[in-house]
């Protein structure tokens, strides 16, 4: 048989995903003949019949033979819900809606959204939210967007066509091309935009009959399940719960469980089982958060369903984790399969600190993708051993010494020794945040390197005595120079065009403060130690820095990037001189 899709409503903080449910369940009870709708562990469900309902002669338009028996939608707080909707090789969640607020666009978590869809290749549509807040909005009373635009004042449709274009420009520069869905052309290329309100209800139709009609065109052969088969799902949460103890929040997506089965699931310490002893669900239309009179007992429950599942054993339960049915012979293998898979490492690179096995799997796909190599992923506090593989990690690239920890804590004696090995620990709680921090740190690191490279590497220079400048004859000499091409520092051995030896620049001033670098077209002050003004030097001689062959090979090969055209060319001066050097030598 065909079970409900499975839709997540993600997007960033406030633009309105829960409005957007609310929208759908009380709209359910509106139409009254549809017998409610159940909503349990941040799932909802709405039955087919108030999905037609909704939708009137809309669905017929869309030619699709609907047979999937309602939708199964789940509100994300933040994007760890999602990470956690995990099956092997991907997400349960079939099909998402992302919401973007029309008068705000895409925002930090709408990109986070849309990062982990790509990753995890899951389908969405964008829900345009709060349309009704346009200038000039007048509510009309339908749930057909359609509908009520043809019934809005010319002006207001055109700031609504100009806030979908910005939009459309947003996620095109995001690699998403997209359109107002009734003039999307291929559904399968273009992510198609809703325009609807949560607050009005207008744009619902549309909405539910997308989402109805896309999982029953694409997703089909997805959905079917046996329910005769041992249940399998995945943990979103743990929780504790008054009188209860540790609860698993699960989403089923295959087979049913059944109070006393004894279901598997993954601990820090491998695969381990306890016995169910109660299945829960919220009372309709009610959240779980409230009072237990508002939950009822269950014996069994049937994919695909979101319900608590109670019992002792559930402590060390890691979320994100499969939980599956021991009358599944296959139940071990397939959760230690899958854990070697999601904790699979890499001989060099960062190390990964998280909270659940969803978060784990989502910022290890984030950083393959920025070809950033994991040497050691694991649940829980970032700890002193931590510290001392990361520092281990410094022989193979520094780059890779570094811990990234996402919603985790940190021991105190790690923090202690990254303290004193200098180990960087990177912390976050928002996944977009942990990368970019992580990419900052990388650049960071890099200008530094290239800092101190510059340092410690001989750049061309020539520069040319200014007349009737010496300050100092001897001990040391002090005179005015230009730099002609390239640059000068302190310590840089200068010569003469025919090669003879001057000396080592002291040091370099300007207007008495000290320089580490005087660049081309810099007049400034000089001194040398062992060098007397009108032996070795005179007024408007032309210096060249030394730089061996060697180094000169160096330089071209290995830092071309670090050289202008004018620097090559004096290299290229400073290399034959050099060898010139050598054949009259
Ligand atoms: P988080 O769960 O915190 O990420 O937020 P959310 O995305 O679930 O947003 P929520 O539904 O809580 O809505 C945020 C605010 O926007 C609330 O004050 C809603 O009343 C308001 N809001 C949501 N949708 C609409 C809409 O279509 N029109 C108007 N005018 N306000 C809306
Ligand atoms: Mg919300």
């Amino acid at each position: 048989m065909i079970r409900q899709p499975i839709i997540t409503v993600m997007g960033h903080v406030d633009h309105g995903k829960t409005s957007l449910l609310d929208r759908i369940r009380s709209s359910t009870i509106a139409s009254k003949e549809a017998g409610g709708i159940t909503q349990h562990i941040g799932a909802s469900e709405v039955p087919l019949d108030v999905v037609t309902k909704i939708c009137g002669p809309l669905l017929k338009k869309m030619n699709a033979n609907i047979t999937i028996p309602g939708l199964l939608f789940i509100d994300t707080p933040g994007h760890e819900a999602f990470t956690n909707l995990r099956k092997r090789g991907g997400s349960i969640s079939d099909l998402a809606i992302l919401v973007v607020d029309i008068t705000k666009n895409l925002e930090p978590q709408t990109y986070e959204a849309m990062n982990i869809l790509k990753e995890y290749k899951t389908p969405f549509i964008v829900a345009a939210n709060k349309i009704d807040l346009m200038t000039g909005w007048r509510k009309q009373d339908t749930y057909s967007f359609i509908e009520s635009l043809s019934k809005q004042a010319p002006n207001v449709q055109e700031e609504l066509e100009s806030k979908l274009y910005m939009l459309v420009g947003k996620l095109s520069e995001a690699g998403f091309s997209s359109e107002r869905f009734d003039r999307v052309t291929d559904i399968t290329k273009e992510v198609s935009i809703i325009p609807v309100s949560a607050k009005t209800g207008e744009g619902i139709a549309e909405l539910l009959m997308y989402v109805a009609g896309l999982s029953q065109r694409f997703l089909e052969k997805r959905l079917e399940i046996d329910k005769e088969e041992p249940g399998i799902g995945s943990i979103i949460e743990k929780k504790e719960e008054k009188g209860l103890g540790i609860t698993l929040d699960v989403i089923l997506y295959n087979g049913t469980l059944n109070v006393n089965d004894t279901v598997a699931f993954a601990t820090s310490a491998g695969v381990a089982t306890a016995k169910i002893r109660a299945l829960i669900r919220p009372r309709p239309l009610r959240e779980l958060r409230e009072s237990s009179s508002k939950l009822y007992y269950v014996d069994f429950v049937s994919a695909a369903a979101g319900v608590k599942v109670s019992g002792s054993g559930f402590d060390d339960a890691l979320p994100g984790s499969l939980i599956i049915s021991t009358r599944n012979p296959n139940y071990e293998n397939e959760i230690s399969s899958e854990l070697a898979e999601v904790f699979a490492s890499d001989k060099a690179g960062i190390i990964l600190k998280a909270d659940t096995i969803g978060s784990i799997e989502a910022i290890s796909k984030l950083l393959k993708s920025t070809n950033t190599g994991i040497s050691k992923k694991s649940i829980g506090k970032v700890t002193k051993r931590d510290v001392l593989d990361a520092f281990s990690m410094r022989a193979t690239d520094p780059h890779n010494a570094v811990i990234l920890a996402f919603n985790t804590q940190i021991e105190d004696d790690a923090l202690a020794e990254s303290q004193a090995t200098g180990i960087e620990i990177i912390k976050a709680d928002i996944i977009y945040k942990l990368i970019d921090d992580y990419k900052l740190w990388i650049d960071d690191q890099k200008k530094r390197e290239k800092e101190l490279l510059e340092r410690s590497l001989v750049f061309p220079g020539k520069i040319k005595i200014l007349p009737n400048s010496c300050f100092r004859v001897s001990h040391p000499a002090v005179f005015g120079i230009e730099v002609a091409a390239g640059r000068i520092k302190p310590s840089y051995l200068l010569m003469k065009e025919d090669g003879d030896m001057v000396g080592r620049v002291k040091e370099i001033q300007d207007n008495g403060i000290g320089k580490q670098e005087a660049k081309k077209g810099e007049s400034v002050a000089m001194s040398m130690e062992d060098v007397t003004f009108g032996r070795q030097i005179k007024d408007n001689d032309v210096l060249y820095t030394f730089i061996s062959s060697e180094d000169i090979r160096n330089l071209k090969y290995k830092h071309a990037d670090m050289l202008t055209e004018e620097d090559k060319d004096l290299l290229e001066k400073l290399y034959e001189m050099n060898s010139k050097n050598r054949i009259e030598k």
